[in-house]
C-alpha cells in the first residue's frame, strides 16, 4: 500500500492497541458515543462474526474498524482515525477495503448507524457509496440528551462502493 500505509487484521491480542486508538479517535462522546475499552474489543474480536483492522502509517496504528457479518449481510460496528491524521483519506482508505472484504466473503449488503449530529461520519460514508436508509429514534444516549441514529447501508452485489 502507498505512503507507508498498511492495514492488518486485528485479533484478540490487539485489544489494548484498539482500546488505545478507540480512546484518541471516540474523545467526544456526544457525536459518536463512549469509546471502548480492551475488555469489550476482546470479548468482541473472540466472537467468529466479528473481524477487525488496523490501519498503520509508518508503522504506527492511525484508524481502527470493526465489523459483523452474519450469512450475507454485514455491520460496520465501529470506524475511527487518530485525530493527528484526519481529512488524509485514511477513514476512507480502511472503509474501502473492509467493504471489499466483505464483499469477498459473500457479504451483499451491509449497513450502519451513525448520529444525525456526525457530519464526518456521514460523508465519509456517503463519499464511499452509503445511502440513508432509515432513522432510529434515540439510539444514543449521552449525558441525559438522545441523540437518533441515521442508518445507513451499501448494496455490494450491485458493486456500489465508491
Ligand atoms: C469519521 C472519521 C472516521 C473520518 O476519518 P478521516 O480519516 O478523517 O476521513 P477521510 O480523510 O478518509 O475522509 C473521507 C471523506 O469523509 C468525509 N469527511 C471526513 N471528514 C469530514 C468532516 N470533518 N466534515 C465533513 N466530511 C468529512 C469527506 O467526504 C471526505 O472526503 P474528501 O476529503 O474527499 O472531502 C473521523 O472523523 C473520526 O474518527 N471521527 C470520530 C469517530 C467517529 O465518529 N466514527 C464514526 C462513528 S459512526
Amino acid at each position: 500500500m502507498a505512503d507507508g500505509i498498511d492495514i492488518v487484521p486485528a485479533g484478540p491480542a490487539h485489544a489494548q492497541v484498539l482500546s488505545a486508538l478507540h480512546a484518541r479517535a471516540f474523545a467526544d462522546p456526544a457525536l459518536s458515543g463512549p469509546a471502548w475499552d480492551a475488555a469489550s474489543f476482546l470479548s468482541l474480536l473472540s466472537t467468529p462474526c466479528v473481524e477487525g483492522f488496523i490501519l498503520t502509517v509508518e508503522g504506527v496504528p492511525r484508524a481502527l474498524s470493526l465489523w459483523r457479518h452474519v450469512l450475507d449481510e454485514g455491520e460496520l460496528l465501529t470506524i475511527g482515525t487518530d485525530p493527528a491524521v484526519r481529512s488524509r483519506g485514511l477513514g476512507r482508505t480502511l472503509l474501502r477495503h473492509g467493504l471489499t472484504h466483505l464483499a469477498a466473503r459473500g457479504v451483499v449488503r451491509c449497513f450502519l448507524e451513525v448520529a444525525v449530529t456526525n457530519t464526518a461520519a456521514a460523508g465519509l460514508y456517503a463519499s464511499c457509496g452509503f445511502q440513508n436508509a432509515g432513522r432510529r429514534r434515540g439510539y444514543y444516549q449521552h449525558g441525559g440528551v438522545s441523540i437518533d441514529a441515521t442508518v445507513m447501508g451499501i448494496d455490494l452485489k450491485l458493486g456500489q462502493i465508491g
